[in-house]
């Protein structure tokens, strides 16, 4: 079948940008020079002036399948994540029913069958009596094991202290964790509603689920994963005190040897922090919650310096009405995937990073991280995954929202870039205006 051939264009990978050419055929990336000449047949797109990366691949977003369809969907939710830029994302298991088992597993990989716009793959999740389930699960059918060890949406804590021990003892595949202490927080949340009645502001959200209750369930995350020699992957990290925790350094040493413990933060704990809630309300609400100026600013270091590893959406939409409810009642979660990457690369406009670094954090770690075949990185012979990136302002409406929900915490956000093409497996998926054909992402394979 003739393919693809993207000229002029600024290759970011691999921690260097180079001015080149790249060949798409048969899904893969079949050729990456410079000069390359269009075969018979071959399109050719003129990338003169604009970037073009792997695929961001997110190893954490909430779609909602099954079960919370009037939120979200797989369809729609992977159709917002292409015109982002995302081509691979890797989907959480407190839906309804929760994914404790294969069966389960099996249920939502047949759901993105025809259905999913990017490629994906599903996390198994952990209860308190499923440890039955996790120790038998075969390591090529997911991404990894999630842990509530704090409770979030969904009725998913793991806080039985011998269950928890068994999980990072048994665990085959890697282990993300959700680090916030649930006791922390109910003291909190108790202490609050004694003083506010019902009528708590927004405001104080950082201040319930606290720095402290982060620090002290992320120190438990990592005892347990060093007692176990676990692979441990602790996600959406939001303060600055959790991060000396971490090892500083790349996620593939010199060595070759890989970082058995890494961290993620999201994009709204770079871009938003204590002074939004004035202006944004329950839009930014989410767990755990957007902290102060001063760890906004340690985590885009962090970021930056190779403390966390990979940067990723926790993309969680609700309703309008659900965050339209008081405070106390509004749920957690904001939806991130359309515009997550334009955010991040705002921190390149910034100075504050370079996109390769970009690259690095969104395309090249989760797929090192994951153990992800053939994807993540612009490479001759793996899968055409690319996100063409154009430095030309959007500025983000309502009505442009591809998510269910139909909101965005952007709204009214410039961005210096916008998402100009993303093919995912070999076929324009976005043309920068509109989605293009039809679904054709694949079930994530992993080379274990
Ligand atoms: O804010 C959040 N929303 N944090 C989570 O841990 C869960 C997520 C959701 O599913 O809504």
């Amino acid at each position: 079948m003739p393919g693809t051939l993207i000229v002029n264009a600024r290759l970011v990978n691999e921690g260097r940008e180079v001015d080149g050419d790249l060949r798409v055929r048969d899904g893969r990336i079949a050729e990456i020079g410079s000069g390359l000449s269009a075969a018979a047949g071959e399109e050719v797109v003129d990338a003169r002036g604009r970037r073009l990366l792997p695929g961001m691949i997110d190893d954490q977003v909430h779609f909602r399948e099954p079960g919370l369809e009037y939120k979200a969907d797989m369809a729609i939710e992977s159709a917002a994540a292409v015109a982002g830029g995302i081509t691979s994302f890797m989907d959480m298991p407190n839906t309804n029913p929760p994914t404790l088992d294969a069966a389960a597993l099996e249920d939502k990989y047949r759901r993105a069958l025809g259905r999913a716009w990017g490629n994906h793959g599903f996390y198994m999740g952990a209860s308190n009596d499923n440890l039955d389930a996790i120790r038998v699960i075969d390591p090529l059918a997911t991404p990894g094991v999630k842990v509530f060890m704090g409770a979030s949406t969904g009725n998913m804590l793991v806080d039985d202290p011998e269950t928890l021990d068994g999980i990072f003892r048994e665990t085959p595949v890697p282990i993300i964790t959700h680090c916030e202490d649930t006791p922390t927080i109910e003291a909190n949340l108790a202490a609050y509603k004694a003083k506010y009645g019902e009528d708590i502001p927004v405001e104080c959200h950082p201040d319930i689920r606290s720095r402290e209750a982060c620090i002290k369930s992320t120190r438990l995350a990592l005892e347990l994963a060093r007692r176990h020699g676990t692979r441990l992957h602790v996600l959406h990290i939001s303060t600055a005190d959790e991060l000396g925790l971490f090892e500083r350094g790349p996620l593939v040493r010199a060595d070759g040897s890989r970082k058995m413990i890494t961290a993620e933060t999201c994009i709204h704990f770079l871009r938003f922090d204590r002074s939004d809630y004035a202006r944004l309300g329950n839009f930014i609400k989410c767990n755990p919650a957007i902290k102060d100026p001063s760890d906004r600013e340690a985590l885009i270091r962090a970021v930056a310096g190779d403390v966390i590893d990979v940067l990723a959406t926790d993309h969680a939409p609700h309703t309008l009405e659900e965050k339209s409810r008081p405070y106390a009642q509004a749920p957690s979660g904001l939806p991130l995937v359309q515009y997550a990457l334009l955010a991040a690369l705002e921190l390149v406009h910034e100075g504050r990073m370079d996109a390769a670094q970009v690259v690095q954090k969104v395309s090249h770690a989760p797929a090192q991280l994951f153990d992800v075949a053939e994807r993540g990185f612009l490479r001759e012979g793996y899968f055409a995954d690319l996100a063409l990136v154009d430095d030309a302002p959007l500025t983000v409406r309502r009505e442009d929202v591809l998510s269910k929900c139909g909101w965005s915490p952007f709204e009214g956000t410039t961005f210096r870039s916008r998402i100009a093409a993303t093919w995912v497996n070999g076929r324009l998926a976005w043309d920068g205006s509109k989605l293009v054909g039809a679904p054709n992402g694949q079930r994530l394979r992993f080379a274990r």
